[in-house]
């Protein structure tokens, strides 16, 4: 890792904005002194500014009882008015909030004010469910439109959403529903992914299905977007069809105010151990950061600009970037709901072609396989509305940086490199464009209201030149407030690590460069990033070890040219189950076993049969060193091993 690091840090390519783009740019290097001035006025002004409340608020931020923070907490707002109605009132009300595209190329254009009529019918459907302030509703849609108007909708009620990504299985789905206890689930048919109908409802069927285990289901009613057209199983007490009811509603609903420490939505990310946690985020203190650093990092300019997040609404990125900020904003974004390579590899460079997107945000992953197959596919079409462009996810490694800058943004747009987490909300380390001289590879300094730093172990700063811990050393409006009927969990994984300093551990290590400028270096835990998502070890052992044949699972994330990471799998398999089946029979299917239990992302990419694990005296999976065999390294230092010849017999075996 210090190897790679440090040829990083050679790095010596910058690029400044050019003046044009500094003039015209909505920040300012001015932020940066308001915001050291004094941080707290600084995000109440930012609050003021973007948001209405309907009650304005007095107290800027409570942390008498940290790490429980407050922000806003004597004001009232209504998160979907903000994202709707004001807008229309304002008079926007033609404005295109989504240019939508579907995967077969079916499109909608849809306004601000025909979002905020169908927001209001669907609240009003909810409301009949007995919908209300703190239910929660789990909503598991592609990415259509619908996904879009179920957040508002919700939110507008002052309940809460919890969205499980369309590529999680129904045990997945299920686990979240009952974590929360969500009392509706918006699903659709299905969704289009490569050009086939991929169903969901089923999934929702599986996961409400009675296990005979006595336990409860909280869900009274489930609402289906009809998408695809396959056919579905119908309970005809639970089941609604969106289309029988939402046209119908009436269109009249007033957005109520809610408290700003209302919770707005759960959002489960994978953790070190192997339950997920629902990640706990509330309304003023959220919407204010994700409309600050929509605008301020993504040079939002809302009458011209055509904005296009990639991100699937199952992520946070998808909740901040492609629904709260931009709507918050009066943004026009474009809203897609398939892969990029159906029918053919150009289809995202035709979208932006189509509707003239000129701001750009994406994963380090999907640039790196647009690299693999060549710059001939992106020049062919026009690309010249693009003005900026953002990564985010993952480290973007220099040679990314720069094609996606040369190819993509036609060798002149700047590059944002957004560092962030579910649990932070919104983005907490970028460029400014138009302030910042930008440098392939390092996500750079934190935005202005942000306090981060690079620590020992000890919680004290490395300084310049050297590596330790992200910590944010302050609290930031859009924070998480908690782990969903977890308050422990919350405190002991990002708070005990720097408990005497009342720092937040990220889980990632970084390294300032000699100017300051923040790199990422990923997880320092048991945690994977594949694709720019989430996977943790834990998780899928446990999966492994579920099936029948599998005695014993060790996970590690080893570095893939594409995806960042993969997960590779070492099982030791019950004997019984050698004498009757192939060693790759079954690790094919394990590969398939652990698609279905967690979902196609959790996948492994190669699974290996061993006969051992190397463990500790103490009985610790050492994953360094299977992590060493997966990346086809010589192997590190097994002193601490309780078999040290163990090692060599896996590697062979791997072989
Ligand atoms: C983890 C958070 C935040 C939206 C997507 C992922 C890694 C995120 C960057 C970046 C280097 C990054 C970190 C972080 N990460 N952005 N720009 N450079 N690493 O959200 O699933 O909560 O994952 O993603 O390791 O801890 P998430």
């Amino acid at each position: 890792m210090n190897q790679q690091i440090d040829h990083l840090l050679n790095e010596d390519r910058r690029f400044a904005p050019s003046s044009q783009f500094s003039q015209d740019a909505v920040a300012g290097p001015e932020l940066y002194d308001e915001a050291q001035a004094d941080r707290l006025e600084f995000w109440a002004k930012q609050s003021r500014d973007l948001l209405h409340w309907h009650t304005p608020f007095t107290n800027v931020l409570d942390w008498t009882s940290p790490p429980f923070a407050k922000w806003f907490d004597d004001g009232e707002l209504n998160v979907a008015y903000n994202c709707l109605d004001r807008h229309v009132e304002a008079g926007l009300g033609d404005r295109v909030a989504l240019h939508f595209e579907g995967e077969p190329g079916d499109t909608r254009t849809i306004t601000y004010a025909e979002l905020t009529d169908e927001v209001k019918r669907l609240a009003n459907v909810l409301e009949g469910f007995g919908v209300g302030r703190g239910d929660r509703v789990a909503i598991y849609l592609p990415m259509i439109p619908e996904a879009i108007a179920s957040l508002l909708a919700v939110a507008r009620l002052g309940a809460v959403h919890s969205v499980v990504f369309g590529g999680f299985s129904a045990d997945s789905l299920r686990s979240r529903i009952d974590d929360a206890g969500a009392k509706v689930v918006i699903t659709a048919d299905g969704g289009y992914r490569k050009g086939k109908a991929s169903a969901l409802k089923v999934n929702v069927d599986q996961a409400l299905a009675d296990r005979g285990d006595g336990e409860q289901l909280t869900v009274e009613k489930v609402l289906v977007v009809r998408r695809t057209e396959q056919e579905v199983d119908w309970d005809g007490e639970r089941d609604v069809w969106w289309h029988d009811v939402v046209p119908q509603a009436s269109g009249e609903h007033e957005a109520q105010a809610f408290p700003s420490e209302n919770p707005l939505f759960i959002l489960y990310t994978s953790g070190t151990t192997g339950k997920p946690k629902g990640i706990l985020h509330t309304s003023g203190g959220y919407l204010t950061q994700a409309a600050y650093t929509h605008r301020n990092v993504f040079d939002l300019h809302p009458e011209t600009d055509v904005y296009w997040c990639t991100a699937d609404i199952g992520w946070v990125t998808g909740h901040t970037y492609a629904t709260y900020g931009p709507l918050a904003n009066g943004a026009t974004q474009v809203l897609y709901e398939g892969t990029p390579e159906f029918p053919e590899p150009g289809r995202w460079w035709d979208i932006i072609e189509k509707y003239g997107v000129t701001i750009f945000y994406t994963a380090p992953t999907a640039v790196r396989s647009f690299m693999k197959q060549g710059r001939d596919i992106p020049l062919q079409r026009d690309l010249s509305s693009l003005r900026l462009l953002g990564s985010v996810g993952e480290p973007i490694n220099p040679e990314a940086w720069m094609w996606f800058r040369e190819v993509i943004g036609s060798g002149i747009t700047p590059i944002v490199d957004t560092w962030w987490q579910t649990e932070t909300g919104a983005i907490m380390i970028s460029a400014l464009p138009g302030v910042t001289e930008t440098k392939p590879g390092s996500a750079q300094v934190p935005l202005p209201g942000i306090s981060i730093d690079v620590v020992d172990e000890k919680g004290e700063p490395v300084g310049n030149d050297a590596g330790g811990m992200l910590v944010v050393t302050e609290p930031w409006p859009s924070m998480l407030r908690g782990i969903w009927g977890d308050p422990d969990r919350f405190v002991e994984t990002y708070w005990k690590m720097f408990a005497d300093k009342g720092f937040y551990f990220a889980g990632d290590g970084a390294r300032r460069d000699e100017d300051g400028d923040i790199w990422l270096l990923g997880r320092v835990d048991d945690v994977m990033n594949v694709s720019g998502h989430r996977l943790s070890t834990a998780e899928i052992e446990s999966a492994l070890v579920a099936h029948e044949a599998t005695a014993e699972a060790a996970v590690v994330g080893a570095n893939d040219e594409t995806t960042g990471q993969a997960v590779v799998a070492f099982v030791i398999l019950k004997e019984s189950f050698l004498k009757t089946h192939t060693a790759e029979g079954l690790a094919e299917a394990l590969r398939q076993w652990v698609g279905t239990q967690i979902g196609p992302i959790a996948r492994p990419r190669d699974v290996y049969i061993v006969g051992e694990l190397p463990k500790t005296r103490s009985g610790k999976i050492m994953r360094r060193l299977l992590r060493d065999v997966a990346e086809g390294r010589e192997v590190g230092d097994t002193q601490t091993l309780a078999d040290t010849a163990v090692m060599s017999v896996i590697t062979k075996q791997v072989r």
